[in-house]
C-alpha cells in the first residue's frame, strides 16, 4: 500500500469518524443559535438510555465529570473506601479521591485486564462504599460475580464504561449491569461528540436525579407560593411562574450543549456500525499476528462482546525487543503512534503521595511492562491494518 494513506489514517491512533450527517445536524443548530442543555440534549440521553436499556440516560460534559456524579449520587465522602482498578485512565479513581474517599486498588485479572473479583473480595471493609470497575478496552468485567459481592452489602457498583458502548456480557449492555454507568465521547472513544462529552446512564430514579440535581448547580426553581417545579422538569420554564432559584446543594456545571447532543444522536446511529468495523479490524489484526513468538495477542471471554476500544498485544520478554523499544521502532521507523493504555494509577505520584505503593497490585505492575495498544479506529483500512502487522513483523 502506498505509505501516505496508511499514515493518513494512523495520524490519529484512535477515535471515530464525522460525516455529512454530523455537518447538518450540527448546521441545524447553529441556526438555533447552539444554545446549552436544550431538547436534543434530552433526545439524547433518551436514545443512549433506550440503546442500552437503561431507564434513565444524563449527558455530560465528558466522563470525569460524570463518574464524580456518579460518585455524589451513591454518597461517596469522606471516611468511604472505593475499589477499583490500577489499570484505568486517572479520572477513574479521581472520581473517588475528590469526593474525599479512600481509593484502594485492587488487582486485575492476567488474561483480560479487568478488576479482578476475587482481588476486589479480599479488600472489601465495613467502609467500602462503591466499586468501580472499568470495562477496559471494551470488554465488560465478569459483573455478575461484582454484584455478587456488592448487593448483599449495600454497595453501589459504578460501570467505567468509557471504552464500552455497545459492549455486551451476556447479552446485556454495559451500562446497565450495575447500578451506574458512565460513558465518555472524547475524541479518541467508540463514539465522539465534538471531542469531549460524556453520559450516565441508570435504572434508579433517585440516583438519576441525584445526578441530575448536582449536574446543574443542584439548581431548583419555585413558585410564588413556595412549590418546587418537579426536579426533571424543565429548570427554567418561560410564561410559567416559577422564576424564584433555589440551591439545595453544591453543585456542578457539567451540562452538554445542543450542539454535541445534535452530534451525539448521529454517532449513536452509526455506534453499531463503527463496533461492527472494529471487531472486523481486531480480528484480521489477531490472525496476521498470531504466531509470532513472544507476542500475546487479547483474550476475549466467551460471555462478552467485546467492541475494541483498543486492541492491545502484549510484548512478552521472549520477543526480540522489550516493550519500549517495540514501541519506540514502531514510531520511528514504521511512524505508528502506540501507545500504552495506562501507567497503573497506584504508581502515580499522587496516589503514591496517598499512601499506595509498589506490590500492591502486582499482577497489574507485572502486565504494564508488557501492554502495548496498537492503532484501531473505523477509519482505518485493511491496507493499513497490514502495514501495522508488517511492520511488526519487521521487528521480529
Ligand atoms: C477508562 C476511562 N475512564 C474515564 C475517562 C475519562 O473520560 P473523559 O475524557 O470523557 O473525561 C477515560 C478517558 O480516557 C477513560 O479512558
Amino acid at each position: 500500500m502506498s505509505l501516505p494513506k496508511a499514515l493518513y489514517e494512523l495520524e490519529y491512533s484512535h477515535g471515530s469518524v464525522y460525516g455529512e450527517e454530523e455537518a447538518a445536524a450540527l448546521m441545524e443548530v447553529l441556526k438555533a443559535n447552539a444554545p446549552s442543555c436544550g431538547p436534543r440534549v434530552k433526545q439524547f440521553e433518551d436514545a443512549f438510555a433506550a440503546y442500552c436499556g437503561a431507564n434513565f440516560g444524563l449527558a455530560v460534559t465528558n466522563a470525569t465529570s460524570g463518574l464524580e456524579l456518579a460518585m455524589i449520587a451513591a454518597g461517596v465522602g469522606p471516611g468511604d473506601e472505593v475499589i477499583t482498578t490500577p489499570i484505568s485512565w486517572i479520572s477513574t479513581a479521581n472520581a473517588a479521591a475528590c469526593r474525599g474517599a479512600k481509593v484502594v486498588f485492587a488487582d486485575v485479572d492476567a488474561r483480560t485486564l479487568n478488576l479482578d473479583p476475587a482481588s476486589v473480595a479480599k479488600k472489601i471493609t465495613s467502609r467500602t462504599k462503591a466499586i468501580l470497575p472499568v470495562h477496559l478496552y471494551g470488554q465488560c468485567c465478569d459483573m455478575d460475580a461484582l454484584m455478587e459481592l456488592a448487593r448483599p452489602r449495600g454497595i453501589t457498583v459504578v460501570e467505567d464504561c468509557a471504552h464500552a458502548p455497545g459492549a455486551e456480557y451476556k447479552g446485556r449492555r454495559a451500562g446497565t449491569l450495575g447500578h451506574i454507568g458512565v460513558f465518555s465521547f472524547h475524541q479518541q472513544k467508540n463514539m465522539t461528540t465534538l471531542g469531549e462529552g460524556g453520559m450516565t446512564t441508570t435504572s434508579d430514579r433517585a440516583l438519576y436525579e441525584r445526578m441530575l440535581s448536582y449536574r446543574s448547580l443542584c439548581c431548583r426553581t419555585y413558585d410564588p407560593k413556595g412549590k418546587y417545579l418537579p426536579i426533571d422538569e424543565e429548570q427554567f420554564p418561560m410564561g410559567k411562574r416559577y422564576w424564584y432559584l433555589d440551591f439545595d446543594g453544591l453543585g456542578y456545571n457539567f451540562r452538554m450543549t445542543e450542539a454535541q447532543a445534535a452530534v451525539g444522536l448521529v454517532q449513536l446511529k452509526k455506534l453499531d456500525e463503527f463496533n461492527a468495523r472494529r471487531i472486523e479490524i481486531a480480528a484480521r489484526y489477531t490472525e496476521l499476528l498470531s504466531g509470532i513468538p513472544g507476542l500475546t495477542l487479547p483474550y476475549v471471554s466467551p460471555v462478552v462482546k467485546h467492541v475494541f476500544h483498543v486492541y492491545c498485544v502484549m510484548v512478552e520478554k521472549s520477543f526480540p525487543l522489550n516493550k519500549e523499544d517495540f514501541m519506540w521502532e514502531l514510531y520511528t521507523k514504521h511512524r505508528i503512534k502506540v501507545w500504552s493504555h495506562y501507567m497503573p494509577i497506584h504508581l502515580t505520584s499522587i496516589y503514591r503521595s496517598m499512601g499506595s505503593a509498589e506490590g500492591d497490585c502486582p499482577v497489574a505492575e507485572a502486565l504494564y511492562h508488557k501492554y502495548v495498544s496498537l492503532p484501531i479506529h473505523p477509519r482505518m483500512s485493511d491496507e493499513t491494518v497490514q502495514y501495522v502487522t508488517d511492520s511488526i513483523r519487521a521487528l521480529v
